[in-house]
């Protein structure tokens, strides 16, 4: 059955541009954006690749682990690494699982043979510290995804998790919050001291309590 939000996600030990690693110890405490591509050296790949790499920065602040796979050998990567770094302007600095065999592809449900046979399309998913599936995104090979999002997926999913609010549609940092259905609106004054306004008494809102 294909991985469903909340679930713990499989484990695995698998080969990577930077060494060896098992995947959950390799995450430790930090969340995990794990991401798939079709294939070594192709040129949508080559851009994700290094716009993540220069936006590494920006999920460090966020205690997030970037690792990446692509159904090539380390080799291949090596290569292709060396390509992106100089196209891209970038370095990337994060490992590449090699998955020839389609290991953790299967694991993860990354193969989606109707549309892509044999190769990985374009999946996301993002893992908290306690190993569990809190987003998955899946595009198609054509189309390069849009990594601001994820940050932006991150920033809410760590709100959420770290200060009980939820985030409207469009959402973006700075903006006021929803407060989740679970806190009362009394609860919620003595909580967000910036205010609440209560819109209808199940669609509260408060200023972005981490501002
Ligand atoms: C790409 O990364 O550019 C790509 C890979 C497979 C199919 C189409 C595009």
């Amino acid at each position: 059955m294909a991985l469903q939000l909340g679930d713990t996600v499989p484990d695995f030990t698998q080969e990577t541009s930077e060494g060896t690693i098992s995947f959950h110890e390799w995450a430790g405490d930090s969340w995990v954006v794990l991401f798939s591509h079709p294939a070594d050296y192709t040129p949508v790949c080559t851009t994700e690749l290094g716009t993540v790499a220069s936006l590494k920065p920006e999920f460090d602040k966020r205690n997030v682990k970037i690792l990446a796979l692509s159904v090539d050998s380390v080799d291949s990567h090596k290569g292709w690494i060396n390509d992106i770094n100089e196209t891209q302007n970038t370095n990337v600095n994060y490992p590449i699982i090699a998955d020839p065999d389609r290991k953790v592809a299967d694991l993860y449900g990354m193969i989606h043979p109707n549309s892509l046979n044999n190769l990985t399309v374009r999946s996301v998913f993002i893992i908290d510290p306690n190993k569990k599936l809190r987003l998955t995104l899946t595009y198609p090979a054509s189309t390069g995804r849009n990594f601001d999002e994820i940050l932006r997926v991150i920033d809410s999913l760590q709100l959420t998790d770290y200060h009980q609010v939820a985030t409207p549609a469009n959402w973006k940092d700075g903006d006021d919050c929803v407060v989740v259905p679970s806190i009362s609106t009394e609860e919620a004054k003595q909580k967000f001291p910036k205010g609440v306004t209560e819109v209808k008494p199940y669609l509260r809102m408060t200023p972005q309590p981490n501002k």
